[in-house]
C-alpha cells in the first residue's frame, strides 16, 4: 500500500478543471484506510477527502494526501413489513444505487435519480431535488473519526442536516470520513410528487397514482432536458445555493418583483436563485469561456476547461450583479477540499 504521487484529478472533477494531487489513495476497507492514515502521519501530510468530484472546486495543485472511498456493498440490515434498512458503502455510485433500490421494490430515492457522485457524498451537502432531501431517508452514518482514531456511528440528529448542509461540511465535522450510510426506505409505494414540475408532468401524462419507477423516469427526463450532462459539458450542478430570507425580506422583494418564485422553508422562505440570475440577463452569458448554462441559470458551465481562478472570477461577477440588482448575496454551493491536519502524537 503506497499512495500515488502527482496524481491527475482532471477526470475526477465534473467541472473539468485541470488539477493534480500531491498524493492520492483510494481505500476499499477500514484496514486500508487505517494503514494510509498511518502513512500520512509518518510523512506529515494533511488529508483531504474527495467523493465523486461532482460538487468540488479543485485548485491546480492540491497539497497533501487526497483520499477517496471505494467501500462497496448494499446490505439489508433490518426489515419490517413496511420498511427496509439498507447499509450502503460510501464508494457506491449514487444513481446506480437509487435505480437498484427501485428495482428491488423500495420507495423513497426516486426523486433523487440521476444526481451524479458517490453515495458517501450524499449526506455531506444533504443532496436534494424535486421535493426530497436525502436526510429524510437516512437513519445513520458510519464514519472514521480522525480525532478519536475510531469508527463511530452518527444518528440523523448528530448529522445536523439542513438545506445543502450538514455537520460534515463544517469545521467540527471535517475530521469525519464517511464509510457507510444506513437508509430507511418504504416497501409500499409512497411517492412524493409535490414539486410543481413533477405534478405538472403527471397531470400532462394523465397518471393519477405514479409508481416509484414512474417518478424516477420523470425525474430522469426532467433532469436530462434541463441540466447539462457533466460528461458532455463540465459543470457541478447548481453553482449557487437558493438564498433563504425571512418574511420581512421576502415581502420587500415581492413588492418590487411580484412574480419572483419562492417556497416556504420552515419558518423562512427560499428564493429561486436561478430566477434572479435569469432576470439579471446572465442566462447563456460567457466570460473567458465560463458561462451560465442556457437552460438552467443556476448552473455554471466550463466547456473550455478553465482553471479555478477563472471560474471564481466569473462567479464573483454574477454575485456582484445580483447584489446590485436585488440586494441579495448568493452563496457558492460546491466546496474546496478542506485540509485536515493529523495529530502526529496519536498512537499507531
Ligand atoms: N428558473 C428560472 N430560470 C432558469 C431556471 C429556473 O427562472 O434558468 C425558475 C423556475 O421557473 C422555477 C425556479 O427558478 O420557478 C426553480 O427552478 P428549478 O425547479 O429548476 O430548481 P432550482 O431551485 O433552480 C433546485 C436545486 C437543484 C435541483 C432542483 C430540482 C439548489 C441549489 N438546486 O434548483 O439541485 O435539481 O431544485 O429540485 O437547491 C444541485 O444541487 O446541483 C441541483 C441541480
Amino acid at each position: 500500500m503506497k499512495p500515488l504521487a502527482d496524481f491527475p484529478l482532471d477526470s475526477m472533477n465534473t467541472l473539468g478543471v485541470k488539477s493534480k494531487a500531491e498524493y492520492f489513495y483510494s481505500f476499499g476497507s477500514v484496514e486500508e484506510l487505517e494503514h494510509v492514515i498511518g502513512w500520512a502521519r509518518s510523512h506529515n501530510q494533511p488529508l483531504r477527502l474527495l467523493g465523486g468530484g461532482s460538487n468540488v472546486l479543485l485548485e491546480p495543485d492540491v497539497s497533501g494526501l487526497i483520499l477517496q472511498s471505494a467501500i462497496l456493498g448494499k446490505h439489508c440490515v433490518r426489515d419490517t413489513e413496511s420498511q427496509v434498512w439498507l447499509k450502503v458503502g460510501a464508494g457506491e455510485n449514487w444513481h446506480d444505487f437509487t435505480q437498484w433500490s427501485i428495482q428491488n421494490g423500495y420507495c423513497g430515492l426516486e426523486n433523487l435519480s440521476l444526481i451524479p457522485g458517490l453515495v458517501g457524498a450524499s449526506p455531506i451537502q444533504n443532496i436534494g431535488a424535486y421535493g426530497v432531501e436525502v436526510s429524510s431517508l437516512i437513519e445513520s452514518v458510519e464514519v472514521y473519526d480522525l480525532e478519536q482514531n475510531q469508527l463511530r456511528t452518527l444518528n440523523k440528529m448528530e448529522c445536523e442536516f439542513a438545506y445543502r448542509d450538514s455537520i460534515f461540511k463544517r469545521s467540527e465535522g471535517r475530521a469525519l470520513i464517511v464509510l457507510n450510510i444506513t437508509f430507511v426506505l418504504d416497501k409500499s409505494p409512497s411517492v412524493n410528487i409535490s414539486y410543481p414540475v413533477l405534478q405538472q408532468h403527471f397531470e400532462n401524462a394523465n397518471i393519477a397514482k405514479p409508481s416509484a419507477r414512474d417518478v424516477a423516469n420523470a425525474v430522469i427526463e426532467i433532469r436530462q432536458n434541463k441540466l447539462p450532462s457533466p460528461s458532455e459539458t463540465p459543470n457541478v450542478g447548481s453553482f449557487f445555493k437558493n438564498p433563504v430570507v425571512d418574511e420581512d425580506q421576502l415581502s420587500q422583494l415581492l413588492k418590487l418583483h411580484p412574480e419572483m418564485p419562492h417556497y416556504t422553508h420552515g419558518a423562512l422562505y427560499k428564493i429561486a436563485a436561478a430566477w434572479l440570475i435569469d432576470q439579471a440577463g446572465w442566462k447563456g452569458k460567457a466570460i473567458a469561456g465560463v458561462a451560465v448554462h442556457h437552460q438552467q441559470a443556476l448552473v455554471v458551465v466550463n466547456p473550455e476547461h478553465q482553471n479555478l481562478d477563472v471560474i471564481l472570477g466569473f462567479a464573483s461577477e454574477v454575485q456582484r450583479d445580483i447584489q446590485q440588482k436585488f440586494g441579495i448575496s448568493l452563496e457558492i454551493e460546491p466546496q474546496c477540499l478542506a485540509s485536515i491536519e493529523l495529530d502526529r502524537s496519536a498512537a499507531w
